[in-house]
């Protein structure tokens, strides 16, 4: 396994592989690894067979925090994570730094970024009205530094995978996007690096996301219900627990991500939870 710190390198190795016909899996990260992660490494993996490469970024993205989120907090563990890498049998660790990602954003001199801008708009957008902006503009420009021919994301972070997937889309991306199931520990709380953060009666706590699944669920066995309903209950549900302030719940299409007025088998439900300062999300198929 090697480790490749500039971008020059990272693309000269990518340009390699491109002429050697060598195929090239992508999993971008912020690090802080966890089993979620892990598996979008095996699903990468498995796309591209044995003799592919198996690229993994580390880089904990500043463009897609708002100045009053947790950039610094964020956790990290680069020892940790290149040796969770190597046993996973990644090939290459891509981590820039940010002089190496954003050259002249210390004074004002890096002025290009990648917008989507209609599925940004909801949830995590309405929430957080700059970070889409910060994830289509890193992952772009990842894409051209790794040129993968596959790239693997999670469906924990279901808006940010459509979003990728219609930026690849519309902006003609030579690669295949690959959205692998949400990893979760054994109580149902989504894995994150952020739940590190949870003290423990937070983290006690943090299973209302998982469980206002499974009440919403649940609920549209029994028959379709008008959203506005099923989202005040789970409202109500949430409220219960003293240390979980909910931020949002919507339901909507899967694939157009549209606000649906009536939930039922099928609709997809995504919601935010903060548990004191820490941001929690999940979401699934009903
Ligand atoms: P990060 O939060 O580190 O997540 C990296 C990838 O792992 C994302 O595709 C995310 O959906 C996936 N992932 C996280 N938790 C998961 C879980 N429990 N099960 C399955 N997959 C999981 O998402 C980002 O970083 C950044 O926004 C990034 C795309 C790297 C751009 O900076």
């Amino acid at each position: 396994m090697r480790v490749i710190r500039s971008t020059a390198a990272m693309q000269r190795l990518a340009r390699r592989c491109q002429r050697e016909g060598r195929r090239v899996g992508f999993v971008p990260t912020m690090g802080y690894l966890h089993a979620g992660h892990l598996s979008l490494v095996h699903r990468a993996r498995r796309a591209i067979g044995p003799k592919g490469l198996v690229v993994v970024s580390i880089y904990v993205n500043p463009t897609q925090f708002a100045p009053t989120e947790d950039l610094a907090k964020y956790p990290r563990d680069f020892a940790r994570d290149a040796r969770l890498c190597r046993e996973a049998g990644v090939d290459i660790i891509f981590a820039p730094s940010d002089a190496e990602m954003y050259p002249g954003k210390s004074d004002g001199r890096y002025s290009a970024y990648v917008v989507e801008e209609k599925l940004s708009r909801g949830m995590e957008g309405a929430s957080r009205p700059t970070h889409f902006r910060g994830v289509t503009t890193v992952v772009a420009k990842l894409f051209h530094l790794v040129l993968p021919d596959v790239a693997v994301f999670g469906a924990k972070d279901w808006q940010q995978a459509a979003i990728v997937r219609r930026m690849v889309r519309d902006l003609n991306f030579p690669l295949r996007l690959i959205v692998a199931p949400t990893v979760r520990e054994r109580d149902g709380l989504a894995l994150s690096s952020r739940n590190k953060l949870l003290t423990p009666g937070q983290r006690a706590q943090a299973t209302v996301l998982s469980r206002a699944l499974a009440r919403a669920r649940a609920a549209v066995k029994r028959g379709p219900l008008p959203a506005a309903r099923l989202k005040a209950d789970l409202a109500r549900f949430i409220a219960r627990e003293p240390l979980a302030r909910l931020d949002y719940v919507e339901c909507f299409d899967a694939d157009t991500l549209q606000p649906a007025a009536r939930a039922a088998r099928g609709t997809h439900l995504a919601l935010a939870v903060f548990a004191g300062k820490t941001r929690l999300i999940d979401n699934g198929r009903l």
